[in-house]
Formats: structure tokens, C-alpha cells, sequence
């Protein structure tokens, strides 16, 4: 397909492609096709460059100091939080934390919220969909505090049994949290719908928007919930990097949850330790300066591109490979949710998912097989994982094309 029928409206996937120089290199003699975007997603130039520009100009401690450096890097990685703020609906800075990822922004909530508001009985509602870095927090703080996990259950085609969870919800469900896009199936979840209905049941919510906010627009605002969480590097920015959004009134009364500098107000061995405000509170030792600078610079940069056409062409790739899927008799698709986003799991008939992803690798094609960190998942399936190939705004369509004849070739060794 020629790059100009790539083309929808102001969005040009060779134009968008060409601001990626990993993706222009070979792999076992083939071009590179990556498809473990799920995993994380490849950096623009502009990402690289606001990294390598910091270090090569502005590197100082934040906070700290009083010299040039010292209070360029505290602006720049102040003013990438008020991206961050800006990027989710308009956020105050102080409901921006940074955290490594989404895996810590839980595990801080989990531990500042869960072992302040959590007791014998208490329910902890959560989905079977959950990636383990949204159970196995809670798990911890269920047997510190003695508080109960409730499951809700997935349908055959990979939705939340919405009912079910519904009815799961009670006076005693003190923290609903729930995935917002499946990292493994790619299923949307409802979750303004659910978030409201979380309160009306008294709940606090937490929303893992780790493989959503890469996809569209998030709202913290219009959602509603209490914590929103997501990493940087599934939104073509660093590693390392990650977000707490939560509601003032909520971090506010929460405790820290780490201490050590930046962190503190005041020190003493005889008087005690005083707090630094919000967002400072939540975030000991030296940040990840870089780190922020970088996702404020994905956050620019995706800014730039027309995010409904990009959607848009995210589900035609999907489209694409959904078709070539369901016309071959030995494949068994894993999550068929209406709506999905840019995720195709399965199996092929006689191939363990690692085998596949070796041979698929062999031709330069990268895929994610496994369990995908959600063992529950699978064992809902009775799989032990799958293939995966999701998407990003700069795969193409020959690109779809060139993994299904990948698997043709992979049949070929079995
Ligand atoms: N959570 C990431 C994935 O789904 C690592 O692959």
C-alpha cells in the first residue's frame, strides 16, 4: 500500500513513522516490525532530544538549589507536571505525583490510602482483567489491614461482566479499581459508569489507565474517579516515569508513604518531622528529573498529532488483523470485546505462544507471548498465555500484512 493511501486527513503514519529512528533498523536481516507496543511504545526524536538536551544543558538537583542550573531543572520538571495536569483535563498541580510507573502509583495508594482506611471486612473490589500490578498491591494491604478481594468475573469475549460486578459492590466495598483498557484482550471498560456508580456505593475509586491514555483523551475530571494512574512509557515517553493523579481532598489527608528529602517541611530528632505540601509530600529523594522532562515532552508531542485520526487508524490496523484472524481455522482468538483498542491476542493451534513469538522474531516481528502479567486472566481462558501484537500510531498496514504471512511461516515449522 503506497504511503499516500496511508494518509487519513492530517494524519500521515510515514510523516509520524520517520520521527522514530529505532523503527528503521532491521532485525535478523528483516525490517523491524514491532508490534509489543502494549509493552511500550518506540520515542519520536523530539522525546530523545528534550532527554539528551537536558543533561547536555540544564542538569542540576530540584528544589535544592540556588544557582542557574539548579532552578532550571526545578522549572523544567515543575513545568512538565503542569503538562501532565494539562494532558488529563486539567488537573492542579497538586494532584500530579510522580511515580516510577503505574505499578508504584498503586503500590502508593494501596499503602498511603489502604493502611489508613482499610479493616477487618472491609472489600476491595476488583476485575479478573486486572494486570498483577492492580492485584498484587491490594493482596498486601488485604492481609496487613485484614481486608477482603472481590472479583468480578470477564465474559467469553473478554468484557467485564458489568452485572456482576455491580452486584459485587456494597456498603463494605471501600476501593473499586479497575483497568481502564485491558492490557492482554485490549477491552474497553465503562469506566465513568462504573466510577459512578463505585460512589454511590460509598467507594473511593482507582482507575489504571496504563493502556488507555496512549490510545485517547482522558478526562480525570469527567471520569470522576479518585486516583488515575498511567507509566510514561507506554505514552512515548522514558522509562521510570509514572503517574499518581488523585484527588486533593484525598492525597491530602493520606500519609506519606515513602520519607526522606524533598519529602519534609521540617526535621527533628526532638520536635518530629513536618510534611511538605502537596504534590512534594508524595515524593521522596531525588525524582526522576529527566524522567518528567521527557514525558512532558511526549505529552507535546503527541499534542501534535491529531489524536481522532489516530484512533481512528489504530482501529483499522485492528480491523485489518481481526479479519486475517477470524479466516484461519486454527486460531483461537482471546478477547473479542466490541470496541477494543489495538490488541490481538491468541493462539495457534499446536504452538505454544513462546514458540510463535520466537519464530515470528526470527523475521524481524516482535510480539509479546506469555501471560502478560495477568495470570488470572488466563486462567479464566484455561490458557497459560498468548500471542499478542498490539498496536501503535505508527504501524502500518503492511505491517499487519507482513505478520500475517509471518504466521504462515511459522505454520511452516510446526
Ligand atoms: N504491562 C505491560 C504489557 O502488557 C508490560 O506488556
Amino acid at each position: 500500500m503506497s504511503t499516500a493511501m496511508q494518509t487519513r486527513g492530517a494524519f500521515d503514519v510515514a510523516l509520524i513513522r520517520d520521527e522514530f529512528p529505532i523503527l528503521e533498523q532491521a532485525v535478523n536481516d528483516r525490517p523491524l516490525v514491532y508490534l509489543d507496543n502494549a509493552a511500550s511504545t518506540q520515542k519520536p526524536e523530539a522525546v530523545i532530544r528534550a532527554i539528551a538536551d537536558y543533561y547536555r544543558r540544564d542538569h542540576s538537583n530540584v528544589h535544592r538549589g540556588a544557582h542557574t542550573l539548579a532552578d532550571r531543572a526545578t522549572a523544567a520538571f515543575e513545568q512538565a507536571r503542569m503538562d501532565v495536569a494539562a494532558f488529563l483535563g486539567g488537573a492542579k498541580r497538586e494532584e500530579i505525583v510522580f511515580t516510577r510507573g503505574t505499578t508504584e502509583a498503586i503500590n502508593l495508594v494501596a499503602n498511603a490510602w489502604g493502611r489508613t482506611h482499610l479493616g477487618p471486612g472491609d472489600e476491595i473490589l476488583l476485575t479478573a482483567m486486572e494486570h498483577h500490578a492492580n492485584i498484587v498491591p491490594w493482596q498486601l494491604v488485604a492481609e496487613a489491614t485484614g481486608a477482603v478481594i472481590r472479583v468480578a468475573p470477564v465474559l467469553e469475549n473478554g468484557e467485564l461482566d458489568l452485572d456482576a460486578w455491580k452486584a459485587l459492590l456494597s456498603e463494605r466495598t471501600r476501593i473499586a479499581a479497575m483497568v481502564h483498557v485491558s492490557n492482554a484482550l485490549g477491552s474497553i471498560n465503562p469506566v465513568a459508569d462504573m466510577v459512578a456508580a463505585a460512589r454511590a456505593a460509598g467507594a473511593v475509586t482507582l482507575v489504571d489507565g496504563a493502556q488507555a491514555v496512549n490510545h485517547f483523551p482522558v478526562d480525570v475530571h469527567a471520569l470522576a474517579a479518585d486516583f488515575y494512574v498511567f507509566s510514561g512509557h507506554k505514552l512515548f515517553g522514558p522509562t521510570g516515569i509514572g503517574v499518581l493523579y488523585g484527588r486533593e481532598s484525598l492525597l491530602d489527608a493520606m500519609p506519606p508513604w515513602q520519607g526522606g528529602g524533598e519529602m519534609i517541611e521540617r526535621v527533628s530528632f526532638e520536635a518530629g518531622t513536618t510534611f511538605a505540601g502537596l504534590p512534594w509530600k508524595f515524593e521522596a529523594g531525588t525524582p526522576h528529573i529527566a524522567g518528567a522532562i521527557g514525558l512532558g515532552a511526549a505529552i507535546a508531542w503527541l499534542n501534535g498529532i491529531d489524536r481522532v485520526a489516530a484512533a481512528a487508524h489504530e482501529a483499522a490496523l485492528l480491523a485489518r488483523l481481526d479479519a486475517a484472524l477470524a479466516g484461519m481455522n486454527d486460531v483461537r482468538r482471546i478477547g473479542t470485546a466490541p470496541g477494543r483498542v489495538a490488541v490481538a491476542s491468541f493462539l495457534l493451534d499446536g504452538a505454544h505462544p513462546t514458540d510463535v513469538g520466537m519464530l515470528l522474531d526470527q523475521q524481524g516481528i516482535a510480539v509479546r507471548v506469555g501471560h502478560h502479567c495477568t495470570m488470572p486472566l488466563m486462567e479464566r481462558f484455561g490458557i497459560p498465555g498468548t500471542v499478542r501484537a498490539s498496536f501503535s500510531i505508527y504501524n502500518t498496514f503492511e505491517e499487519v500484512d507482513c505478520f500475517v504471512a509471518g504466521l504462515d511461516k511459522v505454520r511452516s515449522f510446526l
